[in-house]
């Protein structure tokens, strides 16, 4: 469904992403981990269309999307969440995800059909409903990323990036996300995570990627990439308990 060839990415004299192969099944969850600054977060953004590889291709249903603006790509089915949403703090929760529901995917709802959309999205996504109408800027955390979660799902997307959208849950919230995520995928979305908590990729992924430093260092089954000594030793070593529970 997604074929990533080659991507690279450079920050002035700082290659963030290098030379990097990925492809998406449809209907695969796919975990996308390491450690601080290794060009996760960068790989999202060249794929949602945040922004643009310096070399190399990406490729969804077949299309060439490399060079499409965001918006284009959001309309073909591909939607993120961010890391650090900031964008409009004063619109209310049901607003953020409303825009979303009208403007996300080219199938321009009515008004009233949006709204009855955007809350569906946020009660989905255990919005809390007395929350419904504050401001974005206002929320707590955890509550905001479920508005971007709400508002990914609003555009009908056919891929869902998510990029630590589960990160300072509590075990038993963490628990309820992995249900989400395991419900959206059951009912056709293709997922790319990118995720700290190790112990929610490896319950949760058909497949895991490691970046490090710019670079794919492994990949496989999270059996596979729990065991690899090149991941171990640049990642989970030093920061990670590996559990299986
Ligand atoms: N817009 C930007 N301008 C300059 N440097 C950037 C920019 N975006 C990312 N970088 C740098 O590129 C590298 C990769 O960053 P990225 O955010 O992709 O990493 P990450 O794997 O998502 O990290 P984290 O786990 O901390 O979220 C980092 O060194 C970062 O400082
Ligand atoms: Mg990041």
């Amino acid at each position: 469904m997604l074929n990533v060839k080659c991507v690279s990415k450079s920050f002035g004299g700082l290659q963030a992403v290098r030379n990097v192969d990925m492809t998406l099944r449809e209907g695969e969850i796919l975990g996308l981990v390491g450690p601080n600054g290794a060009g996760k977060t960068t790989l999202l953004n060249m794929i949602s269309g945040v922004c643009r590889p310096d070399a190399g291709g990406i490729y969804f249903e077949e299309e060439n999307i490399t060079r499409l603006t965001l918006d284009a790509i959001c309309k073909r089915g591909i939607a993120k969440t961010f890391q650090h949403p900031r964008s409009f703090p004063g619109l209310s929760a049901k607003e953020g995800v409303l825009i979303s529901a009208l403007y996300g995917n080219g199938h321009k709802p009515g008004m009233k059909q949006a709204q009855v959309e955007a809350i569906e999205c946020l009660q989905r996504v255990g919005f809390p409903d007395e929350k419904l109408d504050c401001p974005l800027g206002t929320l707590n955390t955890i509550d905001l990323r479920k508005t971007q979660l709400a508002r990914a799902l609003a555009s009908k997307p056919k891929m869902l990036l998510l990029d630590e959208i589960m990160t300072g849950l509590t075990p038993s919230e963490g628990k309820e996300a992995i249900k989400l995520i395991r419900s959206l995928r059951d009912e056709g979305l293709t997922i790319l995570m990118i995720e700290h908590v190790m112990k929610i990729i490896m319950e949760v992924s058909d497949r895991v990627v490691v970046l490090d430093q710019g670079e794919k260092i492994a990949e496989g089954t999270p059996r596979e990439v729990a065991a690899d000594e090149r991941v171990i030793e640049s990642y989970l070593g030093e920061q990670y308990h590996f559990q299986e529970h």
